[in-house]
């Protein structure tokens, strides 16, 4: 598979990406349900529809796809649960303008309980968990008995559960997933990601015995009429 990522580049648009709305631009959503349909194919040969969603570095749209899926796994009428497991540097409840006084972190530490902090119908069909407080510890917390208790008693409640990562490149959290997960999706950067950071991530992935399900490429495609490059696409392989 050949993927044109590009080479390191300091100068990659600064931008802040949207959140899927109904005025959301039609290419934004076309893109988010084609990858959505994607996922469900690659889901369909397997009963868990439990997925994680991560990327090699920071800062190249892991929150930002997650939600955006979660939104668009919503609109089939399945009940969707988001999971912040980004317990480095959180930001699902930012995206989502939430409150994270508590949350999965708050849970594995038996400080609450999921019913207790979980934002149900954040938009209808769509339940968030968000991080919590950030622990000393988050390695150990993806990897508690605790955890896998959690999971187990939501595994029921939804039909659709992602996970939202910190990147495999920097910290191997998202690896500690594999055994809840059906797979992973990677989110790729036009101009950010390069092709050694790919290399790296899918050495990484086998090591650890890690189903990927799948690629999204997030760029900037261009506004014709003011010949600049300036909005957001998605692609899906
Ligand atoms: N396709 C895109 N084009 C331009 N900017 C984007 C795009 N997607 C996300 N962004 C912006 O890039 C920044 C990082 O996005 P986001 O938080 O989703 O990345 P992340 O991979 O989750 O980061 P981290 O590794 O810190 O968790 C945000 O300011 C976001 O608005
Ligand atoms: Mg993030």
């Amino acid at each position: 598979m050949k993927i044109k990522v590009g080479k390191k580049n300091k100068k990659a648009p600064k931008m802040k990406a949207e959140t899927l709305s109904d005025k959301s631009k039609f290419a934004i959503v076309e893109s988010y349900k084609a990858a959505r349909t994607n996922i469900m194919f690659s889901l369909s040969a397997d009963d868990n529809k439990f997925f994680a969603v991560t990327s090699y570095s920071k800062g190249e749209g892991k929150s930002t796809v997650s939600s955006n899926l979660a939104i668009s796994f919503s609109k089939m009428e399945k009940r969707v649960l988001l999971i912040d497991s980004d317990l480095r540097r959180p930001n699902i409840h930012n995206i989502f303008k939430l409150e994270n006084t508590a949350g999965l972190s708050n849970i594995i530490g038996k400080m609450t309980d999921f019913e207790d902090v979980v934002h149900k119908d954040v938009i209808p069909n769509l339940d968030i968990l968000t991080s919590g407080t950030i622990p000393p510890n988050p390695s150990e917390l993806l990897c508690s008995a605790r955890f896998l208790e959690l999971v187990e008693k939501i595994k029921d409640q939804y039909d659709y559960v992602l996970f939202d990562t910190p990147p495999i490149g920097v910290v191997s959290d998202a690896l500690l997933l594999k055994d809840l997960v059906a797979g992973f999706v990677v989110v790729l950067r036009e101009r950010s990601t390069t092709h050694g950071d790919i290399q790296n991530l899918l050495e990484s992935a086998s090591l650890a015995d890690c189903k990927l399900l799948g690629f999204i490429k997030v760029g900037c495609i261009g506004n014709r009429k003011r010949g600049r490059r300036n909005y957001y696409y998605y692609q899906y392989y």
